[in-house]
């Protein structure tokens, strides 16, 4: 049967993204996008999208009205669909069993529950969240439960996309992941899956494996890509040590085809909402599973990130005499990483706390994410927020430099060089700047991975 309806359950950055692809590619399915908050919503229907992310807008103001839509979640919008896509939020569980570690699925099983209650039969329901694995089972389980007249087909289409590349990762996949039951209901549904992705996505580009491949590589993607950034980092920490540079060393072995380039830039850490929830979900996994040296293994990649974090923050404070109290430090960026307004787990929070324990007064800003950033350091004293760089570098001792914005580039770096305190100092957590004509207008400079590049 020919798909018409689609409902998305879950208006997040994945959510909301896939989706307005999904519509803008098909202009015959109506896609339907549900969500709990009413808020969110609302967003959604104006031009202040809740995600910020580049040709986002475009794509929705082309579909929205048309075939795409945003709506509080409803019986209705659920028994209207032929196919339902869960993407609601599994972030990391903080209570009771498994707690810092395992995934938190009380969001994606009261979705699944809700779901029951209302879809038509036969529906096909596709989990999009990244999940542990094997939770394409449960969910089948949860719906086919004793109920021989209401059956679901579950698939699982695990999202790859980026921040702040989403439209391009959607609208040109590496790949797509189909992963269906071992069943000639789930290998019609993962057909049917296939052939609307297929009207945008090359053919070669789909690969349909059996569902619980298709959830572990999720996980395994991200912690395959989280490890490298920690590797890097590790090399990073030699490199501070025996005056090789970082930067020369990523270029050096990823000409290597074999290592590849990208996930090479060393920094002050991986943040977003993903890698560290998904390895910690797959340490517990394994531990569950009881593969203890497995799950130390990708420990160490988390371990390694928090020890990058905090060895940029020791770095700040022996650079400034051992001492921030009472100093102005501009924090420039606090998202994750450039284009996009996300906070989740970004390391720019966890140096900016450890700065006010030491008591330095900070002032935020970031092009995008100050709003998240707000909410985020909402309580604590001694922090202030300024969506203008050059005000809010304005009599300060240091600038720490915690995401890569293409316009911290473009600054008059000269005309904040005047406006600081002296000696005047630069942290680039990201490697950003051109630490050379920094250092020639009188900073000084600390790099990552990197000499520093001192006047004293
Ligand atoms: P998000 O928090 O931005 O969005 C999830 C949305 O689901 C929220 O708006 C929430 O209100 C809604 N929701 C929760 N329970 C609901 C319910 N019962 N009914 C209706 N709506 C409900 O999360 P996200 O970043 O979009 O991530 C969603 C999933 O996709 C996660 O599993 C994540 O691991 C995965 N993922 C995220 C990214 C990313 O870049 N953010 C990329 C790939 C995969
Ligand atoms: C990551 C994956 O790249 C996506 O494929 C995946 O779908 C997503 O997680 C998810 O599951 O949520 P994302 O977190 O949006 O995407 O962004 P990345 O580009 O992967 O960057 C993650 C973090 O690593 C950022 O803080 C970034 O600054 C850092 N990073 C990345 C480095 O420090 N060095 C690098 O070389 C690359």
């Amino acid at each position: 049967m020919p798909v018409k309806n689609i409902l998305c359950v879950g208006a997040g950055y994945v959510g909301g993204p896939t989706m307005a692809v999904l519509a803008d590619q098909c202009p015959d399915i109506q896609v339907k996008v549900v969500d709990l908050m009413d808020s969110k919503i609302k967003a959604w229907n104006s031009d202040n999208l809740p995600v910020f992310e580049p040709g986002l807008l475009e794509v929705v103001q082309r579909a929205r009205g048309r075939n795409l839509f945003f709506e509080v979640i409803t019986p209705e919008a659920i028994a209207q669909a032929d196919m339902i896509f869960i993407s609601v939020n599994t972030p990391t569980k903080e209570y009771g069993e498994g707690a810092g570690m395992a995934s938190d699925l009380q969001y994606w099983e009261s979705s699944t529950r809700t779901i029951l209650a209302h879809a038509r039969p036969g529906t096909i329901i596709v989990e999009k969240s990244t999940v542990p694995v094997k939770t394409a089972e449960a969910i089948s389980r949860i719906l086919n439960y004793n109920n021989q007249a209401k059956r679901f087909p579950v698939l699982s289409n695990p999202e790859f996309l980026a921040e702040g590349t989403a439209i391009r990762d959607l609208e040109n996949p590496d790949r797509l992941l189909i992963g269906h039951e071992l069943n000639p209901e789930g290998e019609s549904a993962a057909k049917t899956l296939v052939d609307i992705y297929a009207r945008w996505v090359p053919r070669d580009k789909l690969l349909v494996t059996n569902v619980w491949s298709s959830e572990l590589s999720k996980l395994s993607a991200n912690a395959f890509l989280a490890q490298r950034v920690s590797s890097i980092n590790a090399m990073s920490a030699i490199c501070e040590k025996t005056d090789a540079d970082v930067g020369e060393i990523s270029r050096a072995i990823g000409m290597d085809n074999r290592i590849g380039s990208r996930f090479l830039e060393a920094g002050v850490g991986f943040g977003g909402s993903c890698f560290r929830k998904d390895i910690l979900n797959m340490v517990y996994i394994c531990r569950s599973l009881g593969l203890d040296e497995v799950a130390h293994y990708w420990q160490q990649v988390v371990e390694l990130n928090d020890y990058q974090t905090h060895r940029f923050f020791r770095q700040m404070v022996s650079t400034m005499f051992n001492t921030v109290a009472a100093k102005k430090i501009a924090m420039f960026g606090f998202a994750f990483k450039p284009d996009t307004n996300d906070t989740r787990d970004t390391p720019a929070l966890k140096v900016a706390l450890k700065l006010l324990e030491e008591k330095a007064h900070l002032v935020i800003t970031d092009p995008k994410a100050l709003g998240h950033a707000q909410q985020d350091m909402e309580g604590f004293p001694g922090v202030s927020f300024e969506p203008d760089p050059y005000q809010a570098a304005h009599n300060a001792h240091a600038i720490a430099l915690m995401t890569h914005w293409k316009e911290y580039r473009e600054l008059d770096w000269e005309k904040i060089y005047h406006s600081m305190l002296k000696p005047a100092t630069v942290f680039d957590g990201r490697n950003w700047l051109n630490h050379k004509a920094l250092f020639e207008i009188g900073f000084n400079v600390v790099p990552i991975g990197k000499k520093a590049l001192l006047h004293y």
